[in-house]
C-alpha cells in the first residue's frame, strides 16, 4: 500500500513540475505531509531528531508515530547488534549475517551487475535486522597503498569506484534500505584521521575524490551521506560549507540528510549553518545548545525545520520495520550467501601464471598448504566494519573439500607467526606460540623447517601470504607494504625445496612482492573474500572456473614509487596527533578530555598535501613511466582473448566503441574489457591515460561476441578552475582498449 501511495504522490509531483523526477527529487514527494507533521512538533521534539538516541539510532517522535532511525555498519555485512550505549556486543543469536567480500574484492570484479546484487544483499539483511540505514558503501579513493581502509574502499579510479558505488546504492535502496555513503570526502588516510587537513585543488577534488559520491547521490538517489572525520581545505567535513551546502545540496540537489561520523561533529553553529543534520553520537552540539542558540537569536527554528524535513524525507521514503517483525529469523540468508559466493568467484585475480602452474594439474596427488592466512578468518577485525558471520569457509577448508573430490592429499603447516596488532586489553596469560611480537620479526625457524618439510614431500605447494585485519585496519595506516613476520624468507625456502609453488595473497591492499615474485611461478590475489571465500578460491585453483578479477589498484614495485610517497606528501613528518591517533597511548588514556584537548592543541596540526593532484594511482605510474609490479586493471585468465579492430563514433552526448571479443580457450571465461582515453594534442594538462569505460563479458569456449562500450561526453570533461565549472576540451581522443591499463590490445581515435 505504502509503495502505491508513493507512486501516486510521485506522479502528482511529476505532473506539477512537468517531467520525471530525479532520484533525489523523489525524496520530496511527501513534503506536504512532512510539513504538516513539522507544524505539529515542538522545538524540543525537532531538536531531539538532530542527535543520537542510542549508539546506532536517532530519535523519531513517538507521539506523532514517527519511528526512530536505526543505523547499521556495513559496508560488507550487517554488523552484529551492539549495546545501546556503545559498540560492545549485545550477545544476540539471530544477528549472524552474511559476510560479503570486502570493498577491494567487490571492486576487483569490475561488475556493475554484481555490485547491484551486493547492494540488494545488504539491503535485504538490513531489513531483517530492523535497520533503516546502512553505514555504507565506503567509496573513498585509495590514494595510499598503506591506507588502513584500502580493504574497505573500492579502487584508485573514480570511474570504476563511481560505477560500483552507484549500483550498490541502487541495489540496497531498491530493497527498502537507505544507504549512508561515506566518508564524504577526501578521507584517504587513517593517520590523524580525526583532524588531518586534506589540502587539494578543486580540479582534483571534482575529477577524482568526489566522483564516486556524485554518481551514487545524483544518479543513484543515495538518501544519506556521512561527512568524514577529516578537514578539507581547512574546514571539518561535518561543517564544510563548500562540500555540504554548495556542492552536495546546491549543485547535486541532495534532498536527504547527513549524519556525522561517530565523534565527528565539532560545533553547534558550524553544524547548523554548514550542512549537518544528525550528530552521532551525543547531543553536546546538536542538542540543548541548538535551543539555547535559537533563544539567543543566533539560529532560527526554520533552520531546525529544514534539517528535520530532510531527515523525514528519508524516514518516509523507507518503511520502519516494527520491533516485533525485526530480528525474528537468522539474518544471513542463503540467497545472500550465494551473492557473496558469486562476487568472490569473480574477484580473484590471477597476477602471474608462469608455466601454467594453474589450474592445478590432474597429476597432482598431494598439496602442501603453508601459511596461517589459509586458516585465519577475516570476517572481524579492521574495527567498525567487522561482521559476525553465520559461517566463513576458509581457504584451507575450501581446498580440502575440493581436493577430496579428486582423492588429493592435503597437508597444512602454519609456516609463520601471525601478528595480532594492537591489543584491546591485557595480554593473555598464556602466549599463543603462533602469535608474533613484532610485524617485522624474522621467520620462526621451527615453523619454517616444519613447512619446508611439508613442501618437500608434496607435488604442489600453495603458500598463503599477505596481511591480516589487525595490520590493515580502520584507525591506522601501515608503515609499509612489506610482507610480515618473515614470509619472504619462508617462501624462498619453500621454493628451494619445491619450485612447483603457487602463492595466494590474502590481504585487502597491495603488498611488496619484490622478493616473493621471483620464487612464485603463480601468484593469486585472494582478498578478504567473504563467507564463501574459500569455496571460490578452490574453484579457481582447481580450474572449475577461470579467474577473471582485475586489480582495482596498482601494486607498486616499491612503496616509494607511489605518488604521495614520491612527493613526500605522506606521512606528514611534522604532524602532531589527534584524538584518534593518541587515544591508544596509555599516558593519554589517563587524561581528562580537557587535558587531552590541551595536548592536541599544543601539537602541530596534521596536514596532508595532495600535490600529486589528479595523478593518483596508475595516472601517476603511466604519466611518470614508472613500471609497477602489477598494473591497475591487471588480471590473467586460463584462456586467451582476441580483440577485433574497434570502430568508434562520436555524437554530442557519447563516444561509442564497438569491437569483437573472442574466447580462444577451451573453457568458458569472463574478460573485463577496459577503455582508456589519452589526448595526444591536448592544450589542457591530462594524465597519460584515464579509464573511461569497462565491461565484464562472459564467453563460452571459442565464442565471439560484439562488445560496445559507451563513454558519455560528460565524463570527458575537466574541471576548469578559470571558470570554476566543468568544461570540455575539443579535439582528438586516442581510444585505447585492452585487458589492463598496461595491456592495450587495440586502439583507434575520434574527435570530440
Ligand atoms: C567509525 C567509522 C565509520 C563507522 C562509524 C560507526 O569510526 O569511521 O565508518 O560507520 O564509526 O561505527
Amino acid at each position: 500500500m505504502k509503495k502505491v501511495l508513493l507512486l501516486i504522490a510521485s506522479a502528482a509531483v511529476m505532473a506539477a513540475c512537468g517531467g520525471p523526477l530525479s532520484p533525489q527529487d523523489k525524496l520530496t514527494v511527501n513534503d506536504k505531509k512532512i510539513n504538516e507533521l513539522i507544524g505539529q512538533m515542538t522545538l524540543e521534539e525537532k531538536v531531539n531528531m538532530l542527535h543520537s538516541k542510542t549508539n546506532m539510532s536517532s530519535a523519531g517522535v513517538e507521539r506523532l508515530g514517527i519511528a526512530d532511525m536505526n543505523y547499521a555498519d556495513g559496508p560488507f555485512g550487517i554488523r552484529e547488534e551492539g549495546q545501546p550505549n556503545g559498540f560492545m556486543s549485545a550477545g544476540w543469536t539471530l544477528d549472524s549475517a552474511t559476510y560479503f567480500p570486502t570493498g577491494s574484492a567487490l571492486a576487483a570484479t569490475w561488475s556493475e551487475e554484481l555490485a547491484y546484487k551486493y547492494g540488494t544483499g545488504m539491503g535485504k539483511e538490513a531489513r531483517l535486522r530492523g535497520k533503516d540505514v546502512i553505514l555504507g558503501p565506503a567509496v573513498n579513493i585509495q590514494r595510499l597503498p598503506v591506507g588502513g581502509r584500502t580493504y574497505e574502499y573500492l579502487s584508485e579510479d573514480p570511474i570504476l569506484s563511481a560505477a560500483l558505488a552507484l549500483e550498490y546504492t541502487k541495489g540496497c535502496q531498491d530493497e527498502g534500505t537507505a544507504v549512508c555513503i561515506k566518508h564524504f570526502a577526501v578521507n584517504n588516510q587513517e593517520t590523524n584521521r580525526g583532524s588531518v587537513d586534506a589540502q587539494l585543488d578543486e580540479r582534483t577534488l571534482r575529477e577524482i575524490y568526489l566522483k564516486p559520491f556524485e554518481r551514487a547521490i545524483v544518479e543513484g538517489g543515495a538518501m544519506s551521506v556521512m561527512p568524514a572525520y577529516n578537514k578539507v581545505n581547512g574546514e571539518y567535513c561535518s561543517e564544510n560549507e563548500h562540500l555540504l551546502n554548495e556542492i552536495l545540496r546546491g549543485e547535486w540537489g541532495f534532498k536527504g540528510f547527513t549524519v556525522s561520523d561517530w565523534g565527528g561533529t565539532h560545533s553547534t553553529m558550524g553544524a547548523m549553518l554548514h550542512g549537518l543534520n544528525v550528530q552521532m553520537t551525543g547531543s553536546n552540539y546538536l542538542g540543548q545548545p541548538v535551543i539555547d542558540s535559537i533563544k539567543a537569536g543566533k539560529l532560527t527554528e526554520e533552520m531546525v525545520d529544514e534539517k528535520v524535513r530532510q531527515i523525514l524525507r528519508v524516514r518516509y521514503a523507507i518503511e520502519a520495520v516494527p520491533a516485533d517483525v525485526a530480528n525474528q529469523v537468522m539474518t544471513s540468508q542463503p540467497e545472500c550467501q550465494d551473492i557473496a559466493r558469486q562476487v568472490a568467484e569473480k574477484s580473484i585475480v590471477l597476477l602471474k601464471n608462469e608455466g601454467k602452474v594453474l589450474p592445478i594439474a590432474k597429476n597432482v596427488k598431494s598439496i602442501a598448504v603453508i601459511g596461517q592466512n589459509a586458516v585465519l578468518k577475516t570476517q572481524s577485525g579492521g574495527m567498525g566494519a567487522g561482521v559476525k558471520a553465520l559461517y566463513e569457509v576458509t581457504p584451507l577448508q575450501g581446498i580440502e573439500k575440493r581436493a577430496a573430490r579428486e582423492g588429493i592429499e592435503v597437508d597444512y603447516a602454519p609456516g609463520y607467526k601471525n601478528f595480532p596488532g594492537r591489543r584491546w586489553g591485557p595480554a593473555p596469560a598464556q602466549k599463543d606460540p603462533l602469535e608474533a611480537d613484532a610485524i617485522d620479526e624474522p621467520a620462526d625457524q621451527f615453523l619454517m623447517s616444519e613447512a619446508v618439510e611439508a613442501a618437500a614431500n608434496a607435488d604442489l605447494v600453495i603458500f598463503f601470504g599477505g596481511t591480516n585485519k589487525n595490520i590493515e585496519t580502520e584507525g591506522s595506516d601501515r608503515k609499509d607494504i612489506k610482507l610480515p613476520c618473515g614470509q619472504e624468507e619462508l617462501v624462498q625456502a619453500l621454493y628451494q625445496v619445491n619450485p612447483n609453488l603457487v602463492t595466494v595473497l590474502i590481504s585487502g591492499g597491495p603488498t611488496d612482492l619484490q622478493v616473493l615474485e621471483p620464487v612464485s611461478p603463480a601468484i593469486v590475489q585472494g582478498w578478504w573474500n567473504g563467507t564463501e571465500g574459500g569455496t571460490a578460491l578452490a574453484e579457481v585453483l582447481f580450474g572449475d572456473i577461470a579467474p577473471s578479477g582485475k586489480l582495482p589498484f596498482t601494486f607498486p614495485r616499491k612503496l616509494e614509487d607511489s605518488p604521495a610517497y614520491a612527493l613526500g606528501n605522506f606521512p606528514d613528518k611534522n604532524a602532531g596527533g589527534d584524538l584518534f591517533s593518541l587515544m591508544y597511548r596509555p599516558d593519554v588514556l589517563k587524561m581528562s578530555r580537557e587535558e587531552r584537548q590541551k595536548l592536541i592543541d599544543s601539537m602541530p596540526k596534521p596536514v596532508s598535501k595532495y600535490t600529486e593532484r589528479f595523478y593518483v594511482g596508475y595516472r601517476w605510474f603511466d604519466t611518470k613511466e614508472i613500471a609497477p609490479m602489477y598494473a591497475f586493471g591487471h588480471g590473467l585468465s586460463y584462456v586467451d582473448f582476441a580483440y577485433g579492430e574497434p570502430k568508434a563514433t562520436a555524437s554530442k552526448d557519447a563516444v561509442k566503441v564497438t569491437f569483437t571479443l573472442k574466447n580462444e580457450g577451451a573453457m568458458a571465461a569472463d574478460e573485463v574489457v577496459q577503455l582508456y582515453v589519452s589526448r595526444p594534442e591536448a592544450q589542457v594538462e591530462w594524465p597519460a591515460k584515464e579509464l573511461k569505460a569497462f565491461q565484464r563479458v562472459s564467453l563460452g569456449a571459442g565464442e565471439t561476441k560484439t562488445v560496445t562500450l559507451t563513454v558519455p561526453v560528460k565524463d570527458l570533461r575537466y574541471w576548469n578552475e578559470s571558470i570554476n565549472a566543468w568544461d570540455l576540451e575539443h579535439g582528438k581522443l586516442q581510444i585505447l582498449v585492452g585487458s589492463a591499463s598496461d595491456d592495450i590490445r587495440v586502439s583507434t581515435h575520434v574527435t570530440i
